[in-house]
């Protein structure tokens, strides 16, 4: 189904501090030369003490001055994070009533590094409804808040940043199609979990009680979930490559357009291995394939927003140019979506 969707404005934001790849050999068995070659990361930004809605706040000001609105023009707030401050209230209310977004209401999204993606295809969505003409998505994370400083195979991947875009009807862009998935048999694969307490009156659900994985059913306990993140790695990147060569081919054959008329692919910034093996299935050169994981490393939903901010203000996005968007992670989710800008 095709949508109106034009970017009407985007910010992004990455906390001062900046850690370099050989200040992880103070903490873990690692080198600068690992993570580069294994994954395309140089540096990373972590948070001093700012916490996600904050960040979340100065990406979406950037976005509100970009597109030369006030937050009072908003009618939707979506705001995507696994790394939120507060069980409730919400990141999105809390956002809304920072920034004084009065007439918009507000909706968090939750589906780990797809998130930006998924939160562009309910803009679209909503965007249908005429009385819905500004929506503002952010994506904000400050997952060294669930980051592992002793798992040398997580801890180097990660950082902290922000990104928002204001979203409109009223312009020329159009999202084509969208094909977004989830896989939670594959749930396994990546965790980190709330900490657990009983109440005063007895366990609440004895380990012997929780329902087994059997048969078809895969287990809804995971024993090696804790608050930090917990990723089979090689099993994501599997997923990561066939989810964006299946996403990419699926909304470019329900759009009726082929693989090579992309401009560019705006992909979930977690490893260039996975940015060039997807490309090499795909015939795509690397050249339409948007990368900036080398500063930010993996900021879950809000690399594809940085990376879209980061392509909108160097110049490289034109009225008319075709855009894929590609988001995969925990869930396990993928979404892609296409859209003439
Ligand atoms: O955003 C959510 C989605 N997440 C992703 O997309 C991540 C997907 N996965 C990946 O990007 C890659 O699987 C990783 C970057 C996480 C790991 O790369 P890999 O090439 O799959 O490495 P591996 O896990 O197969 O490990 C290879 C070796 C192991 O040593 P042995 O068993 O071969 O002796 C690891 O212990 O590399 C070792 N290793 C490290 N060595 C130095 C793992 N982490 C490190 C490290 N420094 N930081």
């Amino acid at each position: 189904m095709q949508m109106k969707l034009t970017i009407a404005g985007s910010g992004s934001y990455l906390p001062p501090t900046t850690v370099e790849n050989r200040d992880f050999t103070r903490i873990v068995d690692t080198s600068d030369e690992w993570i580069r070659s294994r994954t395309g990361i140089c540096r990373r930004h972590f948070s001093d003490g700012e916490l996600t809605v904050e960040m979340g706040v100065k990406a979406a000001e950037k976005a509100l001055a970009d597109a030369d609105l006030a937050a009072t023009d908003l009618d939707l707030i979506l705001v995507s994070s696994v790394t939120p401050d507060y069980v409730t209230p919400t990141i999105s209310c809390l956002l809304q009533g920072y920034l004084g977004a009065d007439q918009a209401f507000a909706l968090d999204i939750n589906v780990a590094c797809s998130g930006f993606v998924y939160g562009l295809d309910l803009a679209a969505r909503y965007l249908q409804d005429p009385a819905i003409h500004h929506v503002l998505l952010v994506a904000s994370e400050k997952l060294s808040r669930v980051t592992d400083f002793t798992d040398r195979s997580t801890c180097v991947l990660f950082g902290d940043g922000a990104a928002a875009v204001v979203l409109t009807a009223d312009g020329p862009g159009q999202e084509l199609a969208s094909c977004l998935k989830a896989d939670g048999r594959q749930a396994q694969a990546l965790t980190a979990c709330y900490p657990d307490r009983n109440h005063p009156f007895g366990p609440a659900l004895a380990p012997e009680n929780s329902p087994e994985s059997s048969g078809d059913q895969p287990a809804l306990r995971f024993p090696q979930a804790t608050p930090f993140i917990h990723m089979d790695g090689r099993e994501v990147y599997r997923f990561a490559v066939s989810s964006i060569e299946q996403g990419i081919r699926t909304v470019t054959d329900r759009a009726g357009y082929q693989v090579e008329q992309l401009d560019w692919l705006i992909p979930h910034q977690a490893n260039n291995r996975i940015l060039e093996a997807a490309a090499k299935r795909l015939g795509l050169p690397m050249s339409k394939v948007y990368s900036c994981l080398e500063e930010i490393g993996n900021t879950s939903s809000s690399s594809v927003g940085i990376a879209l901010d980061r392509c909108r203000q160097a110049g490289l996005l034109q009225t008319g140019q075709l855009v894929a968007f590609s988001g995969f992670g925990g869930g396990l989710t993928h979404g892609t979506i296409l859209v003439k800008i």
